[in-house]
């Protein structure tokens, strides 16, 4: 009986021939992946192939060919089997690059860091300022946004009724009698409570945010912060309170700024002056930020009247003392040439990350 020479898988029961391993070797080589490897294992080797036929063919072979071509077949399939675990290391190695490339960490990678917000404009001059007292060696306080009106007014030589009282739009808290607790129209108030927490000498300033029933507009906003400073010793004179707006005014503003003092009246200073500064949107010729005057008021200040020295037991004939009260937002406008302060509120992120 001659040895069928069937193609691979052409029935069952043929056995192989030598074309069989070169195409099951093929087909081996072809298999991209682990599980296409897998596959081609089940039909090359498995239960259904053409190999396990051909093995149950032998049995109907003549005793004296079987043995022969029971070897033969044993050294396809060793063939094949060789191939397949050639196959599945190679395929294995593939995986294992693929999966270690995938798992690469590249430290050398550039990413764009996150954006990190910063301090508020206001909040960050508020800091400057504070900075720049310190260095002038005074010490830094701060008092209560909700006041009684004997603080924010009285103490301040502003009697129930006093018509300078109009100087302020005060927003009042419906709190204990009516108009007696407000939303501290400046940091004033805090010289009292200063005084009566120390005795003279004091060096300080105080900053804090204030309240008003302002209409906003350029210079304007109806909730703004002032930086209150407060001096009592022996022999404080008007020249010392003149010397420190001017030191003030170089370090924060540097020598391009000047300013001026005219004067004025506050019920708790006598004299009185406002502070001014060149604006410096126009840089002094006149527009709508400086309502055409080429001058921007920073604050008022004076020499602290015997009146408000009396009301927290100071007495003024052995201790005089000099107190002004600046804008921040305003010093921030004039710092960073903001035509219109109510920008400060807006919380446009476009300006924010600006200034
Ligand atoms: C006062 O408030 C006085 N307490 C200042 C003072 C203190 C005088 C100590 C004497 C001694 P005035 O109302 O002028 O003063 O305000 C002072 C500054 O606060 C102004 O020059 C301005 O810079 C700022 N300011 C006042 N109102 C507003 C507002 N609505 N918006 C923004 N800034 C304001």
């Amino acid at each position: 009986m001659s040895e069928p020479t069937e193609r691979a898988g052409s029935g069952a029961g043929a056995l192989p021939d030598e074309g069989f391993v070169r195409r099951a070797i093929e087909r081996i080589e072809a298999a991209e992946s682990l599980e296409g490897l897998e596959a081609a294992e089940t039909e090359l080797l498995g239960r259904r192939s053409a190999l396990a036929g051909a093995q149950k063919a032998l049995g109907s072979l003549d005793p004296a060919e079987r043995a022969g071509a029971g070897q033969r077949l044993q050294a396809r399939r060793r063939e094949v089997a060789a191939a397949i675990a050639e196959r599945r290391r190679a395929l294995t190695e593939v995986a294992r690059r693929a999966r270690v490339a995938a798992d690469r960490l590249d430290l050398t990678e550039v990413t764009e860091a996150p954006w990190r917000g910063h301090l508020h404009l206001v909040q960050r001059t508020r800091d400057e300022l504070e900075d720049v007292f310190v260095g002038m060696g005074f010490t830094v306080a701060e008092g209560p946004e909700v006041e009684t009106d004997w603080y924010n007014f009285e103490a301040l030589n502003l009697p129930p009724a006093h018509p300078a009282r109009s100087m302020w739009d005060t927003m009042y808290l419906k709190l204990g009698e009516p108009e007696t607790v407000v939303l501290r129209t400046h940091t004033s108030p805090v010289q009292i409570r200063l005084l009566q927490r120390q005795p003279p000498p004091v060096y300080a300033v105080i900053p804090g945010k204030c309240y008003r029933r302002d209409t906003p507009d350029a210079r304007h906003i109806p909730t703004f912060h002032q930086i209150e400073g407060l001096v009592v010793d022996h022999g404080i004179s008007f020249a010392d309170l003149a010397g420190t707006i001017e030191t003030f005014t170089g370090a924060y503003f540097g020598p391009h700024i000047h300013s001026r003092l005219r004067p004025s009246y506050f019920p708790f200073t006598e004299p009185s002056a406002e502070f001014e500064v060149t604006c410096t949107i126009c840089g002094g010729a006149g527009c709508r930020t400086c309502s055409q005057t080429g001058w921007v008021e920073l604050g008022g200040c004076g020499m602290v009247d015997p009146n408000v020295f009396a009301a927290v037991g100071v007495d003024p004939e052995e201790w005089s003392g000099f107190a002004f009260g600046f804008g921040i937002d305003r010093c921030a406008q004039m710092r960073h040439e903001i035509p219109d302060m109510r920008v400060l509120l807006e919380n446009d992120a476009r300006l924010l990350r600006q200034i």
